[in-house]
């Protein structure tokens, strides 16, 4: 029996990484966050000032993505060394956009993420996780919210990390949304068969609900 997965695609800000980690944590599933292997792999590039593909290349077959991120996620949540804490940053995120558009990255960390796919199950978050990493999903969301809102919460986030104002934010991020909404390879869009979820109105636990309400209709899940 191929091992089941619900995918949570949307822009950033719109809820998808906690839904995604309330999600699994309901189920007793596994979870990826697709988005730290771009931020990971953008933050070693600009350290190590690897500008060109064959480096990048290199860098890429070099990380181990899988013990990167499970080894952060079971160390203190708050340690200033914990990477997790490192490219949770807003320049980290567009680093990592830009890199998102790179075919030969995509095609890698394809592979990667299709490596989390293991027993009881898999709740994905991400750009392409209902349309290109997992097509077979067994429900797919897609989480949308205006830009404001977004900014907002994006806004809470980082008020630990980073000194930045709403409004150099609401740019950053609107910029991000058209990156990766208007790349020719995987951009974001809600794929046909996804339950699209406006939040902009809604806090977790709602859109936790419906979500949810939605998977007790799948045979074999719950
Ligand atoms: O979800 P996030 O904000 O951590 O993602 C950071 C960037 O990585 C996002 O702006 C685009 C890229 N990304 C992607 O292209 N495809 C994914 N499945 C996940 C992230």
């Amino acid at each position: 029996m191929n091992v089941p997965v619900i995918t949570i695609d949307g822009p950033s800000g719109s809820g998808k990484s906690e839904l995604c980690k309330q999600l699994s944590k309901k189920l007793n599933w596994n979870f990826l966050q697709s988005g730290l292997l771009y931020r990971i792999l953008a933050l070693h590039v600009l350290k190590n000032q690897h500008c060109i593909k064959k480096n990048i290349n290199i860098l890429l077959k070099s990380l181990n993505f899988f013990e990167i991120i499970n080894k952060n996620i079971s160390n203190k949540e708050n340690s200033n060394s914990n990477i997790l804490n490192v490219i949770n940053k807003e320049e980290i995120g567009n680093f990592a956009s830009k890199l998102a558009s790179f075919s030969y990255v995509r095609k890698y960390l394809l592979i990667k993420q299709k490596m989390f796919r293991q027993f009881p199950g898999l709740v994905a978050d991400g750009r392409d996780m209902g349309t290109i990493v997992f097509p077979d999903a067994c429900m797919k969301f897609f989480l949308q919210a205006s830009l404001k809102v977004r900014t907002k919460r994006r806004l809470l986030d980082l008020q630990n990390t980073t000194k930045i104002n709403f409004d150099q934010l609401l740019i950053i991020m609107k910029e991000r949304d058209y990156r990766d909404i208007n790349r020719s390879i995987s951009p974001l869009f809600p794929s046909k068969d996804s339950i699209i979820i406006d939040s902009t109105y809604m806090n977790m636990s709602q859109v936790l609900d419906i979500c949810i309400k939605h998977i007790t209709t799948l045979k074999n899940v719950t």
